[in-house]
């Protein structure tokens, strides 16, 4: 039996791990899971573990309001040692880029525990863009034994860094799963989408406003990169506000990260005055949030995740960076970068909204990110390099 430490801590990780840690608990025989959570992210990390109905063995609490990289890292450190110390696991599995899953590597390393990477691989190339996750995730795959590739061009990334072919395998992305396991959920639940619907009323958005009859469309808006902070968001906000008050017929719902660098240019470009087809919203629930991305005619985001999502629902994307680390649907040609430039998001938003032949172009449905299996093919290889 081997005792695996799966570690996680803002939402995205935990949308991602969710399934794992269900692939995981069908091999009890097997393997003595152990889940703990930092709580680098609070309420947004609870909504997930709610969701999956994961109740985690050791939770750090390590959030505070507005606490830096140095806090939050010196914090998840000194708390890792002490859980590892404990619990003396086999292997520690961290996903992703965030300081959670570097600083828990770290961890593992100087407690000779070995470190299996999760969504390993990904790579800018630019340690500034995204900040910190560039130099996060080189750092993860330098501390890492085992890796867990999404693609085979992290797979490649991988190999160019001289690390040995045997301790890399491709997966696909364990967020598919995730996403393949809520859509599902959502076509075989007929009573789900009304559920839906009052809980986005709820959270400052009503549905129904894009019944067929209305013709209107739904651009879904997100956003939280560091690197974007300050001058960067403010165009952001500029560009939100002529392209609500050139396209009436459209709604733009942004539903806010909770981070308050995040919020303040909202409130500095609008005030308590927003145009009505304009919804500044609270962080949805994972379950509603993928059920709105259904509904929504394209996305502009900065994240990471929605970038891999989207384009498997087939929803044209915009990225709001200059740069990005998911290749893959930008060879597809379901992505395009709009970095922050106010310019560029309202002429590519335009032209989405007016073109259909170049929306059509856009909205083919790919998935290069994975099959909805990454979680069954990193448990059984688990098994092969742990014995
Ligand atoms: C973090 C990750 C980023 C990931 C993102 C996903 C790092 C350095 N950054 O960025 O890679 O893409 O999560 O969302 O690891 N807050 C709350 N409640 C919450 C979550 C956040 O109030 O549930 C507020 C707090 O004031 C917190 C701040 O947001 O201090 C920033 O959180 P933090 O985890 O440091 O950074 P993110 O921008 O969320
Ligand atoms: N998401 C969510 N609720 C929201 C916004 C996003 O559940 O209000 C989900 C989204 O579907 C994706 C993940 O959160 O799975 C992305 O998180 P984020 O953009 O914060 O982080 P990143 O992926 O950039 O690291």
């Amino acid at each position: 039996m081997k005792k695996i430490m799966l570690v996680f801590g803002t939402r995205p990780e935990a949308i991602k791990v969710a399934p794992l840690v269900k692939e995981f608990q069908k091999y009890p025989e097997q393997f003595e899971l152990v889940t703990c959570v930092t709580g680098q992210h609070r309420e947004m990390l609870d909504q997930v573990l709610q969701l999956f109905d994961i109740k985690p063995d050791y939770d750090l609490n390590i959030m505070k309001q507005g606490q830096d990289l140095v806090e939050v890292s010196a914090r998840i450190l000194l708390g890792m040692r002490d859980v590892l110390v404990q619990a003396k696991p086999d292997i520690v599995l961290v996903h992703g880029d965030t300081t959670t899953s570097t600083i828990t590597a770290l961890s593992a390393f100087y407690q000779q525990i070995p470190v299996g990477h999760i969504e390993a691989g990904l790579r800018t190339h630019n340690i500034y863009s995204p900040w910190p996750e560039e130099m996060n995730r080189q750092l993860t795959g330098r501390m890492a034994s085992y890796h867990f590739s999404p693609t085979l061009l992290s797979q490649q990334n991988l190999l160019r860094e001289g690390i040995r072919n045997d301790n890399i395998i491709v997966t696909g992305n364990t967020g598919i799963d995730a996403l393949y396991m809520i859509v599902d959920k959502i076509k075989n639940d007929s009573s789900l989408g009304a559920k839906l619907s009052k809980e986005l009323r709820i959270a400052g958005y009503e549905t129904d406003r894009l019944s067929p009859s209305s013709a209107r469309r739904l651009v879904l808006i997100t956003g939280h990169r560091r690197e974007n902070f300050g001058e960067g968001f403010i165009r952001i906000c500029k560009a939100i506000n002529f392209l609500s008050e050139r396209y009436a017929m459209v709604d733009f719902v942004y539903p806010m990260h909770l981070n308050p660098n995040v919020r303040a240019p909202i409130q500095t470009v609008f005030g308590r005055k927003r145009p009505s087809n304009l919804f500044f919203i609270e962080p949805l629930e994972y379950l509603s949030f993928v059920y709105l991305m259904e509904k929504s005619f394209m996305v502009l985001t900065d994240s990471g995740g929605i970038q891999e999502e989207a384009p498997s629902l087939g929803k044209p994307v915009l990225v709001m960076r200059d740069i990005t680390e998911r290749l893959e649907s930008l060879k597809a040609g379901t992505v395009r970068l709009v970095g922050t430039d106010y310019e560029k998001i309202t002429s590519e938003v335009s032209k989405l909204l007016d073109d259909s032949e170049h929306y059509q172009e856009m909205s083919k449905a790919i998935s290069p990110y994975g099959d909805g299996k990454a979680c069954e093919r990193v448990v059984s290889q688990i098994s092969n390099w742990i014995r």
